[in-house]
C-alpha cells in the first residue's frame, strides 16, 4: 500500500540570531508560520534499500536527502528489515528559506511512525527531528510556533491568521551556512539582548509586524543580492503590509490583507523569477 501525504513550507515572521553555540550553530528566535505551499510525497514499503525519487534536479537522492536520514532513524528505532521508496513531487522552491527539505523529512518521519506502528509520541518525534536538521522539529507540529535554540524548542502560539502571502523566488538559491558565516563577520551591529518574545503577544494586526519583528539575516543577504531589495520595495509599493526575507533566503515574501486580489499584483513579479501565492496554515 502507498502512503500519500503533503508537506508544507514555512515562512519566518522575524528571525533573531541570539548567539553562537559551542556546537558551531546559532541560537535563534523566530516565529515560524506553516503556509499552504506544499510538496506531495508518496511512500511505499519495499524489500530493498532506501530509494528516493524526485522531479526536481537539485534535490539529492542519496543519504544527503533529509528523508533518507529520517528513514535511517525510523529503521534503527523500529529494528525494521524493510526498505522504502519515497517519491517527492516538489512545488516548494529549493534553497529558498522555506524549509522544503526539512518539511519533507518531518512529514516522512511522521508517516513512518504510522506505517510501521512505531508508537512515537509528538515529543519523541521532535527530539528525533532535531537529529535530522535545525528546521525539522518545527514541522512535526507545523502551524504557528515560536522557535528557540537551534530550532529544537518549538512553542506553539496563536498569532495572526487572516492574511495571504505572495512569495517571490528569484530563481537562485542561497546556502544557509554561507549566510551565517557572513553574519559573524558583521557582529559589530548586533545586540542579542533585544528579543521578540515579549513583543509578539502585543501584535494585533499586520501593520504591527514591522514595528516589532525583523530578520537579522536580511541586510547581509540583500547587500549581496540587490535584486531582493528591489523585490522588497516593489512588494511594499503594491500594498504589502509586511515584507521580509524568509530565513536565509532567497525568497522574499509579502503579507497582504485578505480582501486584496493578489493575482494581478503577482503578475508584476514574474519578471524577477517564480511567484507563489499561499495562506497561513493554522
Ligand atoms: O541545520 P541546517 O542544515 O539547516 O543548517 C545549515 C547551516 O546553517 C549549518 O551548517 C550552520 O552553519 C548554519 N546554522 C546555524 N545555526 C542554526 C541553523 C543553521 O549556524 N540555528
Amino acid at each position: 500500500m502507498a502512503y500519500s501525504f503533503r508537506s508544507c513550507a514555512k515562512i519566518n515572521l522575524g528571525l533573531r540570531v541570539v548567539g553562537k553555540r559551542p556546537d558551531g550553530y546559532h541560537n535563534l528566535e523566530s516565529v515560524f508560520q506553516e503556509i499552504s505551499l506544499c510538496d506531495e510525497i508518496e511512500c511505499k514499503r519495499t524489500s530493498g534499500e532506501i530509494k528516493i525519487q524526485c522531479d526536481h534536479p537539485a534535490v539529492p537522492l542519496d543519504e544527503k536527502n533529509l528523508c533518507h536520514k529520517a528513514f535511517r532513524i525510523a529503521r534503527d528505532i523500529g529494528g525494521l528489515k524493510e526498505g522504502i521508496r519515497i517519491q517527492i513531487k516538489k512545488n516548494i522552491p529549493v534553497g529558498a528559506g522555506l524549509g522544503g527539505g526539512s518539511s519533507n523529512a518531518a512529514a516522512c518521519l511522521k508517516a513512518f511512525n504510522r506505517m510501521f506502528d512505531l508508537g512515537l509520541s509528538k515529543g519523541r518525534l521532535i527530539r528525533l527531528a532535531a537529529q535530522i536538521g535545525s528546521d525539522v522539529p518545527f514541522f512535526i507540529l507545523g502551524k504557528t510556533a515560536l522557535i528557540k535554540g537551534r530550532g529544537e524548542v518549538v512553542l506553539p502560539i496563536h498569532f495572526l491568521t487572516n492574511y495571504q502571502v505572495i512569495l517571490v523566488y528569484p530563481n537562485f538559491s542561497i546556502s544557509t551556512a554561507s549566510v551565517f558565516e557572513k553574519f559573524e563577520m558583521n557582529l559589530t551591529e548586533y545586540n542579542s539582548d533585544d528579543k521578540f518574545e515579549a513583543g509578539i503577544s502585543e501584535i494585533q494586526n499586520l501593520d504591527d509586524l514591522s514595528d516589532s519583528i525583523f530578520n537579522d539575516l536580511e541586510k547581509i543577504v540583500m547587500d549581496c543580492h540587490p535584486v531582493l531589495k528591489e523585490i522588497k520595495q516593489h512588494l511594499k509599493r503594491k500594498g504589502a503590509q509586511f515584507v521580509s526575507l524568509s530565513g536565509s533566503g532567497s525568497v522574499v515574501f509579502g503579507l497582504f490583507n485578505s480582501s486584496k486580489k493578489l493575482e494581478k499584483i503577482g503578475q508584476e513579479f514574474a519578471k524577477y523569477g517564480q511567484v507563489f501565492f499561499a495562506r497561513p496554515v493554522f
